[in-house]
């Protein structure tokens, strides 16, 4: 079965959008029997008590689904909780630092704070994981677009500019090398951040790239079509970086998939651009959308268990367990929003035709019939 390292769940404070009961069953319909939840919450998960009280509530949500799905929590940093790193180890399993500001409060855009947080880590030896997108580069872009341009959804990757995504990461990178912390980068969408970790790797830094499936599936021609429910941070990008982000899962540059399963409403995601809420779910079609592409010959179901599985495991530490997933590969079916787990109902791969979904998911020895 997979480990997803990114999703949110969205307790507490977005529990309209996705719980942990909605969550662990789509996580199962998915063959994800490993989820670790992002801090972006409401209140945001920043101390150790929050930790706690989030953990109580997650596993009130998991024993009413009857759902022992294995689970993993981040701290948020904040610049005002630097102490919590400490107070908390051991609790969380990375610290989510946000370069720029996305869904939530937490932001992290000063440079001094930010290596007051690398440093603190790498002496506990604990994992940082970085959403890279430079708040002030996209300041800058924005204020370069004209007001009617700033409504137009299909801006989104030029207010969010991948010169965002390069300057964060290589912000990222030179904490790493100063102060030997180990580096967890998140949702790579361009073909330079593919170039960098791949440098990186060869001097020898403790570093994890990871893409998601919306930025190997789609590009920004996508928003013609969907509007904002391809609306995402970071966004879509060009064709070309698809297939550097493709190259990257075939020479392993690229360490995991994670599906950043981040639900929000139709009714939400019907605003117009700028009021609309960025992110996609995806914890139920990442299986079918890799094994239709093991199918295609775009990887190998060798390469596709270690980006949904081993890598992470290897990376994160984690205890292995005998978790199973069986997929059919063999029936065709159309991916159909209505008939999710999710509460948020939708996909962004509507009526995609896919093989290789799951029928049962074994998770700590509990058969799940999924379809
Ligand atoms: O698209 C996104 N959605 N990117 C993020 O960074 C946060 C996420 C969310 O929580 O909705
Ligand atoms: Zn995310």
């Amino acid at each position: 079965a997979l480990i997803d390292p990114h999703v949110h769940f969205r307790v507490p404070g977005g529990e309209h959008k996705e719980d942990w009961q909605t969550g662990a069953r789509a996580a199962i319909a998915g063959g994800v029997t490993t989820v670790f939840d992002m801090p972006n919450n409401t209140p945001a998960c920043t101390t150790a008590d929050r930790l706690e009280e989030k953990t109580s509530l997650i596993e009130a949500q998991l024993t009413e689904a009857n759902t022992p799905l294995r689970y993993h929590l981040y701290l948020g940093a904040s610049e005002t909780t630097i102490g919590e790193i400490t107070r908390a180890h051991g609790k969380y399993i990375g610290i989510k630092v946000f370069l720029g500001q996305s869904t939530g409060d937490l932001l992290m855009d000063k440079p001094e704070v930010f290596a007051r947080v690398c440093k603190t880590a790498a002496e506990l030896g604990a994992i940082v994981a970085v959403h890279c997108e430079d708040e002030a580069v996209m300041q800058q872009k924005k204020q370069s677009l004209a007001p009617e341009e700033l409504a137009d959804v299909r801006n989104h990757p030029r207010i969010r500019d991948r010169e965002a995504a390069i300057v964060a990461l290589q912000n990222a990178i030179a904490m790493g090398k100063k102060y030997g912390t180990k580096l967890y980068i998140l949702h790579a969408s361009t073909k330079e951040e593919v170039e960098l970790i791949r440098q990186a790797k060869r001097d020898g830094l403790n570093i994890a790239l990871e893409t998601t499936p919306h930025h190997l599936f789609l590009n920004e021609t996508a928003f013609a079509t969907l509007g904002t429910k391809a609306q995402m941070n970071p966004p879509l990008r060009t064709r070309e970086d698809q297939t550097a982000l493709w190259a990257g899962i075939n020479d392993g540059t690229i360490d995991t998939i994670g599906t950043d399963h981040a639900p929000h409403t139709l009714e939400e995601k019907a605003k117009p651009y700028g009021q609309a809420p960025s992110g996609v779910p995806g914890i139920e079609t990442i299986l079918p959308l890799f094994l239709t592409a093991v199918r295609d010959g775009k990887l190998t179901l060798d390469q596709l268990t270690r980006v949904t599985r081993i890598n992470a495991e290897k990376f994160f530490g984690l205890k292995r367990n005998d978790d199973v997933v069986l997929v059919d590969m063999n029936t065709i079916k159309k991916v159909n929003g209505a008939m999710l787990q999710t509460k948020s109902k939708w996909s962004p791969f509507e009526g995609w035709e896919l093989v290789g979904w799951p029928v049962y998911t074994i998770l700590r020895g509990q058969i799940f019939k999924v379809q």
